[in-house]
């Protein structure tokens, strides 16, 4: 997969040299290329922003930069455009799944007020543009909401995680324990300051231990995450769950 990303500050993406991601990438199952936005800015101070018409506070992202750089960054293709915004479509598990089947992904982080909406307009007419929010707070720019972004498709590239079973009981993956988080989990030491490990977890009954983390999903989610309870497909509940 190749990802592009312009942004007005490339330092803030030197966390996708490390770890799974930064392992992809040498691997070249990923190739992440950054840009500095400014490049295509060509007066004395690099000037990316100006004030916004109608009034109002801060500033807006102006659009000739904006596509100067995509043209350029785009020439001889067509990848699927993210443009962070807190005014955009939530990012959930599911898109994150959506847009790992991407073979191209271009991020646009937006700084300031915003980019001029023409750019994404302009964009739509030759690719598909999405604007996308990563949470319901406002950052200071769209960068950390790529680097969240790029984490969670990047691990479900074929190869990218260790043990391709990881993400298979992810809170928000699809399957059967869709839309439940995942309960606690415990490693060695059996007793740790006098904390037992629970039982069925050491009784090697598998049936047993997939019934105990499926209450232990269903209770971890009633106490943190009601709203995704009162969302579930009662159909998706058994007898058992129903006495929970
Ligand atoms: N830029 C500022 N806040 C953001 C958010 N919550 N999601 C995506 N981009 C942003």
């Amino acid at each position: 997969m190749r990802l592009d990303i312009i942004s007005i500050f490339p330092e803030y993406f030197s966390p996708l040299d490390v770890s799974l991601i930064g392992k992809a990438r040498r691997r070249g199952t990923l190739d992440v290329r950054i840009h500095q936005l400014r490049d295509w800015a060509h007066d004395v101070h690099k000037t990316v922003d100006d004030t916004p018409y109608g009034g109002g506070p801060g500033m807006v992202m102006k659009p000739e930069i904006w596509g100067a750089a995509i043209d350029e960054v785009t020439e001889g293709g067509t990848p699927r455009m993210i443009v962070t915004t807190p005014s955009g479509r939530p990012f959930t598990q599911a898109m994150a799944q959506e847009l790992a089947q991407e073979p191209w992904l271009l991020f646009c982080c937006g700084r300031y007020e915003g980019i001029d909406s023409r750019v994404m307009a302009e964009y739509g007419k030759r690719m598909r543009v999405d604007e996308v929010s990563i949470g319901d707070y406002v950052l200071a720019g769209g960068e950390v909401a790529v680097l969240v972004m790029v984490e969670a498709i990047g691990r479900l590239l074929p190869g990218v995680l260790g043990n391709v079973h990881s993400a298979v009981d992810d809170s928000f993956a699809p399957g059967a324990m869709q839309n439940l988080l995942e309960g606690p989990v415990y490693t060695k030491p059996p007793v740790w300051r006098g904390r037992e490990v629970p039982e069925v977890l050491l009784s090697g009954h598998h049936g047993k231990v997939a019934r105990w983390r499926r209450d232990e999903a269903l209770r971890r989610t009633m106490k943190n995450r009601p709203d995704l309870l009162e969302a579930l497909d009662a159909a998706t509940l058994d007898k058992r769950d129903r006495e929970l």
